[in-house]
């Protein structure tokens, strides 16, 4: 496994089913079109490693990833808004990356909003490229708004 402690009391962890009422509190505060509990209760089982940050014993960050063959989906990460913008999405990538490539994936997939430049940025720091766009593929408050698809592929 990829080293799951770091030096500033953070560990990364499968996540539990015990977690999802923590992971929705996050979920509400960070997006403005929430997962649902229930979609988070869908997402987990056999082909899911799902993992979650914690910092000093606090649940403050998770991704959802679903794996078929040696292809990765990441289909939610995020990090709480309080503790946002001190690296520990990088930490959430960088732990992601690594544990796919010690189970043998080739490649991870991903779709964002094109106006989430935050990730965007996040995620071609990590070499994940443009891959397609999906034309008014989000909803937005007042309308639609275009999703990227993104590739990683992993060496
Ligand atoms: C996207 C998200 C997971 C990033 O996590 P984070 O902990 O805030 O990000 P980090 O501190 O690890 O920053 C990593 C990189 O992201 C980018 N980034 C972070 N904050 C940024 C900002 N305010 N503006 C632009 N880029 C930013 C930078 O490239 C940064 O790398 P750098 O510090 O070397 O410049 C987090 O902001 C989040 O949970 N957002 C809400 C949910 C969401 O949008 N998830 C993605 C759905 S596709």
């Amino acid at each position: 496994m990829p080293s799951k402690k770091t030096n500033n009391n953070i560990e990364i962890i499968p996540m539990a089913l015990s977690d999802i009422e923590a992971v929705y509190r996050i979920e509400q505060t960070s997006y403005t079109h929430p997962w649902s509990k229930n979609l988070f209760l869908t997402n987990f089982g056999k082909r899911y490693f799902n993992h979650v940050l914690i910092k000093d014993n606090h649940l403050i960050g998770y991704f959802v990833c679903s794996s078929v063959e040696k292809s990765v989906s990441l289909l939610n990460i995020s990090i709480s808004p309080l503790f946002q913008g001190k690296q520990h999405g990088k930490s959430l990538l960088s732990f992601l990356c690594a544990l796919s490539i010690e189970k043998g994936k080739k490649e991870i997939w991903l779709e964002v909003r094109r106006s989430n430049t935050t990730a965007i940025a996040l995620y071609k720091s990590f070499n994940f490229v443009e891959v397609e766009v999906r034309k008014n593929y989000y909803p937005t408050k007042d309308g639609k708004e275009d999703g990227i698809m993104m590739c990683c592929y992993l060496t």
